[in-house]
């Protein structure tokens, strides 16, 4: 895997903006895929003005050199390579190494292997915490309150200011934790047996899979998890991620910081969606599956509903990664012999909805949670799980962006400015 070339953007441009008989200068900053953003570093300081952006739906939070999406194109790189080419070639380890490191070389993916082996096994008081919750309690609370326990028994790894070698222990603890916690909830969720984890023998895919079922996988169902797990590992700066480096900046240790990211991705607005999708699928089923009828529903402003899977704040284009799921969801059923209804519903919303004017002038398309969980009940996974697979597979995101976020010569705390609008001061 050949390292992707960083082409330096052309020099800045930049822009005025005029205020009360001043003019400031607003360089430009150029991506190197001809992204381009104003500098507005000097805007309080030398106009007394903040800006205003509610959702920050115009504002870069950062550069970073980890992912780039286009939007427009349903574009989704990581590291310079696509994802189609990733999710078709690799398995999770490899594009672990390759968000953390930059490159995947053998002797990188080697070092990571025997780090995430290292930390195989999970702390038994934290397997017994996992014993106390009552049964229907969300995988998702389970999981973030689990790993930021996980730092009371690492107390030797709470440090500032980790050096290479620490950072590259926190992440191989992170990730073998983290899957060890995935297959171990599940495992509760469904009265089975806490096991022994058998990574490296099983793959990283594998052995998820194996803790939570007990079983160990066929190569279909290998292959399904590696690219579900490769197609959710990185989305430059959504919701999570962003909430991973705002906590990072204020130094809080690393399970605080993805504790936050796996709070952070359990609304149905975000990673929650793929369990919203399913649910509302089935009600679709149960309700006689006349889908054209919450298609209607979605559209209409006086009902709540909304089409769970459907819609995104960057991908005004197919999603690239959705896509790949309903090829990979079409695969994996008829490998697997397993028919499912609620395929067809979902194909037939997409189908609808891609005709319908509320949706096609609204540029609303299938995300990567359309189809996700479709692929996820045909492996025999409950609902409430998906989110915790979908953080399962963000966590290398979550790592290299801290990471960069940590190692960035502008490293400093994140603390936005507001427009008060309370009561006036006397
Ligand atoms: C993820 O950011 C990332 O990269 C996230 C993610 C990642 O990998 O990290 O890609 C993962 O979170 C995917 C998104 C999962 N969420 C859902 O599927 C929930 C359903 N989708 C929507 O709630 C919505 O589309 C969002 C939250 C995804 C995006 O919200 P935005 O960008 O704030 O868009 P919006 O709410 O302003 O919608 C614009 C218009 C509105 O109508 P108008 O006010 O213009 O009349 O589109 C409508 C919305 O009402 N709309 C929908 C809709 N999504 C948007 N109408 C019906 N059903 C929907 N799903």
């Amino acid at each position: 895997m050949s390292v992707a070339k960083k082409v330096q953007p052309p020099e800045g441009e930049s822009a005025q903006l005029q205020f009360q008989g001043e003019t400031l200068e607003l360089p430009v900053v150029c991506g190197t895929e001809g992204e381009k953003g104003l500098d507005i570093s000097q805007l309080r300081s030398r106009l007394g003005l903040v800006t205003l952006d509610e959702g920050f739906v115009n504002t870069a939070s950062c550069q970073s050199e980890i992912t780039y999406l286009d939007g427009e194109r349903g574009i989704l790189h990581y590291r310079g390579h696509a994802i189609e080419d990733l999710a078709e070639k690799e398995d999770f380890l490899k594009v672990s190494t390759l968000l953390l490191y930059g490159e995947a070389d053998a002797k990188k993916c080697k070092a990571l292997q025997s780090e995430i082996a290292r930390f195989g096994k999970t702390p038994k008081p934290i397997l017994e915490m996992l014993q106390q919750f009552p049964k229907g309690a969300h995988p998702m609370g389970m999981l973030s309150s689990l790993v930021v326990a996980l730092s009371g028994f690492n107390r030797d790894k709470m440090v500032e200011d980790p050096s290479e070698d620490q950072i590259n222990i926190l992440f191989g603890q992170m990730m073998a934790q983290l899957k060890n916690l995935a297959g171990y909830i599940g495992a509760f969720g469904q009265e089975k047996p806490i096991l022994q984890s058998k990574f490296p023998e099983l793959s990283y895919a594998a052995d998820f899979y194996y803790l939570l079922t007990g079983k160990k996988p066929d190569p279909v169902v290998t292959k399904a998890l590696d690219v579900l797990l490769i197609l959710h590992a990185d989305h430059e700066q959504n919701c999570s991620t962003s909430t991973v480096r705002l906590v990072g900046s204020s130094k809080a240790n690393l399970y605080a910081c993805i504790s936050s990211g796996i709070n952070a991705l359990w609304g149905p607005l975000h990673g929650g969606a793929n369990q919203a999708v399913i649910e509302m699928l089935e009600a679709i089923r149960r309700d006689g599956g006349d889908f054209k009828k919450y298609l209607q529903l979605a559209k209409d402003k006086s009902n709540p509903f909304r089409l769970m899977g459907f819609g995104h704040r960057v991908y005004k284009n197919f999603d690239p990664r959705a896509k790949i799921i309903k090829k990979t969801c079409d695969e994996v059923l008829t490998s697997l012999g397993v028919s499912d209804p609620l395929l067809e519903i979902a194909k037939g919303l997409e189908q609808e909805a891609l005709r319908d004017e509320y949706f096609v002038s609204r540029k609303l398309y299938p995300n990567v949670d359309f189809y996700s969980g479709i692929i996820y009940k045909a492996l025999g996974i409950e609902p409430a799980l998906y989110t915790v697979l979908f953080a399962l597979g963000r966590l290398p995101g979550w790592l290299a962006q801290w990471q960069e976020m940590r190692q960035s010569p502008q490293f400093r705390i994140g603390r936005p400015r507001q427009i008060y609008q309370g009561i006036p001061k006397p």
